[in-house]
């Protein structure tokens, strides 16, 4: 992972970068990393404010050999290799908000975007897009994110060494991958349980079908969150946006 390295200053989006290398035939492991994204892409269309220097802001091209329906259980995969990484070389506390956050004390530092390229069920590949909002400083946020975002600097009280922080992803990202190739989905998923923020909490969450409220009690087989209604109902979701309660 990361052995084929394309290093970019200004760049609209490490996803496109990402994206146009693999459909030229670019090797899984691929990494496209920029320094200043113009045009950054949060899911369901949102913008991802990505400043000069301040920030990791990466694509990894994956070509999983696998059915179109399991790449969202590589969102969660990639969310677990960041939090483990954050945890080892800042010694911040993050943990994982289903299904691609990480949050500290309630407040984002890093998203996780996965776009996957498919014919029917067929993966041509996936591209894991990373943003880690590494050493902005309060006054770099714009004001609609203020309250909302933290990084990784304002939490442990001084600057993060970024090339150690991907150097460690990367690593992370490697034996879980390798995990999830040989052992299927479960060993990533108890290791997305015990990082999660998400879980044994009050949740609502705004889905294509309409809001759903519940308590969040666990993964399923595919990666989808498990809300118990207060009806008792067990509900599988498979995307949507999660508030989190309580
Ligand atoms: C989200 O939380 O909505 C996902 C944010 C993903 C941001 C990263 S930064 C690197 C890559 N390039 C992009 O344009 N987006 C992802």
């Amino acid at each position: 992972m990361g052995s084929r390295l394309k290093i970019l200053g200004t760049t609209v989006s490490t996803q496109e970068e990402a994206k146009a290398l693999a459909e030229e035939g670019a090797p899984e492991g691929t990494l496209v990393i920029a320094e200043e994204q113009t045009g950054g892409k949060g899911r369901m269309g949102r913008k991802w404010f990505s400043p000069y220097g301040k920030g990791i802001w990466m694509s990894l091209v994956l070509r999983p050999e696998q059915p179109l329906h399991y790449t969202p259980q590589l969102t969660l995969l990639t969310g677990v290799a960041v939090c483990r990484a954050v945890r080892k070389v800042t010694g911040v506390m993050a943990g994982l908000k289903w299904p691609n956050d990480l949050l500290v004390d309630g407040r984002k530092i890093c998203g996780i975007l996965l776009e996957s390229a498919a014919e029917d069920e067929h993966v041509r590949y996936c591209i894991a897009g990373i943003g880690i909002s590494a050493n902005l400083d309060r006054d770099d946020y714009p004001e609609e994110l203020t309250g909302i975002g933290t990084s990784l600097k304002i939490e442990a009280g001084e600057p993060i060494d970024r090339m150690a922080l991907i150097a460690t992803v990367m690593e992370e990202f490697e034996m879980l991958y390798e995990l999830y190739r040989k052992d299927g989905f479960q060993p990533v998923a108890s290791l997305w349980e015990a990082l999660s923020v998400t879980l044994g909490k009050r949740v609502s969450i705004q889905t294509a079908r309409g809001p759903i409220e519940g308590m969040a009690d666990g993964l399923d087989a595919s990666g989808a969150l498990r809300v118990r209604t207060d009806a008792g109902e067990q509900i599988p979701v498979f995307s949507g946006d999660v508030e989190l309660r309580r």
